[in-house]
């Protein structure tokens, strides 16, 4: 665990490489993994490939066009109505928030542990973001982070 910890830090350029369905794969079950209020998974994970979408996301994100250069970007919500429903504005305002948090962590350590890179992306434009996932989403539903991933041109 330690190497992984030690080996993860923050890369913004990618080779051109793509990632595989296994890999991803093994993202997705770390995600699982990751604890939840209640065990109620009050979070939501798109895996993006499509590089007009990534390049959307970039704008959405004030530029940053690392964004739009990775092979894989993940697109990490919080749920609040999910976990408001068992825990009122709590789990509307903090848990839903915790739940996509640890899971975009989990995320990017098993990345890591798989031979990747990411970096995790706060900034940007929430409604910018909701928008371009408009057709997907429930209105109530958050971006919390973006996390895009591939093999590290740094
Ligand atoms: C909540 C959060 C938001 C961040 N947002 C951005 C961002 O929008 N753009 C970016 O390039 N890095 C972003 N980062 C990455 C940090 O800049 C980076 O983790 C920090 O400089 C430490 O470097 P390291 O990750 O290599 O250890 C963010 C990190 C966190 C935890």
């Amino acid at each position: 665990m330690l190497d992984v910890f030690n080996k993860r830090h923050s890369v913004r350029s990618f080779q051109p490489r793509g990632v595989t369905m296994e890999t991803l794969a093994e993202i997705l079950d770390a995600i699982n993994t990751a604890p939840s209020a209640g065990g109620l998974k009050a979070r939501e994970i798109h895996v993006i490939a499509d590089g007009e979408i990534k390049r959307r996301l970039a704008r959405a994100a004030f530029g940053q066009d690392f964004v739009a250069q990775a092979p894989v970007v993940l697109v990490f919500w919080a749920v609040p109505s999910r976990s408001a429903a068992k825990y009122g504005s709590r789990g509307r305002d903090l848990y839903c928030i915790q739940d996509a948090t640890i899971a975009a962590s989990f995320a990017w350590l098993q990345a890591v542990a798989s031979g990747l890179a990411g970096c995790w992306v706060g900034a940007f434009g929430d409604d910018e973001v909701k928008a371009i996932f408009r057709k997907e989403i429930q209105s109530d539903w958050r971006p919390v982070a973006l996390l895009p991933i591939g093999y590290p041109a740094e």
